[in-house]
């Protein structure tokens, strides 16, 4: 990282009692940053913002702010504001008074309350909202609410813990999209929270992936996807097959001599592995490609499988296919005017490779 972190997690860990929350967690957060924390319910994810807002102190390890060590600053001294999933706007009162309340009550004077609230709704697209009441507004109407009394105090860190878990899969989509154009604009430093990987692609410049307490892998969602470090994440992020291998030779360049599911491949990796030793090889169901054996005399390695099942899923098809050793894989394929009149069906024979060099290889533990 070239500036400074905005934002530093130090060697953070937290003790519930006998519970370890937090193992620790070393995290870097630049400014400007859009960085999710993605993991599975209970890893962790709430407990760091809270250790970030301020509401909870690590059992050990420091939090940094700007450079400034915070620790046990209270929260309402820390440069740090939460925007909630309820949103916990306050029902009687209309969009104006939610946005100003923060500026009312540090007693702002009046010229540049009205300046400022005009301005945070200009940003978040609802000037023309202000005499509002929250339930005359949409959900996204009032998460921008929610999200503009959160900015009006300047920030340097917006948290946000799941903020869209309560919406339907289109309006979600839409926030998704919302949220993440207002971050672009007003440049202000955003730690989102999800369990749902999607949405942590769609939206962020970093993802940190979280297990059990720890941070598993943190990169960008194309890294996390296309070079998971261990089978974990490649499972939590997306299909994944898993093929057996054993290396045979190491050849130069970072290129091995295996035996894949008993058939020769070469194999492509920047990790180091001895000859004998066993791997696993993982291929995205878009990595894989199928060819029905009348179609294409196809030059050697493949697997020969038969397909079991195809499942029409809009943009791709699902072919579910058993390599003729037993083993189950999926493959997508996406519509293309050239093989539009291919079609898979139950029963065919096929033979089945891959895009050379797609592959990611792990050791026998999946690590
Ligand atoms: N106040 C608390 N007291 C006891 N255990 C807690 C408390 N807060 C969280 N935990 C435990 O810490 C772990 C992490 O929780 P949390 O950070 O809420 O996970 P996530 O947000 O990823 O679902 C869980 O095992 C949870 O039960
Ligand atoms: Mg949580």
């Amino acid at each position: 990282m070239t500036t400074p972190p905005i934002l530093e997690l130090r060697g953070v860990s937290k003790n519930f009692g006998n519970t370890l929350a937090l193992h620790n967690i070393n995290l870097e957060i630049a400014n400007g940053e859009f960085l999710t924390l993605l993991g599975p319910s209970g890893c962790g994810k709430t407990t760091i913002l809270r250790i970030l807002s301020g509401f909870e102190a690590p059992t050990r390890g420091a939090v940094f702010l700007n450079g400034q060590e915070i620790t046990s600053s209270p929260p309402e001294l820390r440069q740090v504001n939460t925007v909630f999933q309820s949103y916990a706007l306050f029902p009687h009162m209309s969009v104006w008074d939610n946005v100003a309340f923060g500026l009312r009550m540090q007693k702002r004077p009046k010229v540049e309350i009205n300046q400022r609230v005009a301005e945070i709704l200009r940003r978040v697209h609802l000037a023309e909202y202000g005499d509002r009441m929250p339930r005359q507004l949409s959900g996204g109407q009032q998460q921008r609410v929610a999200i503009a009394r959160a900015i009006i105090n300047n920030p340097l860190v917006l948290l946000l813990d799941e903020p869209f878990s309560a919406l339907d899969l289109k309006l979600r989509k839409q926030m998704q999209f919302e949220i993440k154009h207002l971050q672009r604009q007003i440049g202000i430093t955003f730690v989102f929270v999800t369990h749902d990987q999607e949405e942590a692609f769609a939206m962020s410049d970093r993802v940190v992936v979280m297990n059990e307490g720890t941070v598993i892998q943190v990169g960008s969602p194309q890294e996390i996807y296309e070079e998971p470090e261990s089978l974990f994440v490649a499972r939590f992020v997306g299909e994944i097959n898993v093929l057996e291998g054993d290396i045979r030779a190491a050849r130069p360049g970072g290129t091995y001599q295996a035996e894949v599911e008993g058939v020769p491949f070469i194999l492509h990796s920047r990790r180091e592995f001895a000859e004998g030793e066993t791997v696993k090889v993982l291929l995205r169901p878009e990595d894989l490609k199928v060819y029905l054996e009348q179609e294409k005399a196809q030059q050697p390695p493949f697997f020969l499988g038969t397909i079991n099942e195809t499942v029409y899923k809009g943009a791709t098809v699902d072919i579910l296919r058993t390599l003729d050793n037993g083993k189950k894989l999926q493959a997508a394929e996406f519509f293309n005017e050239d093989d539009a009149d291919i079609t898979y069906r139950p029963g065919d024979r096929v033979s089945v490779t891959w895009v050379e060099g797609w592959e990611v290889v792990l050791n026998a533990e999946g690590e």
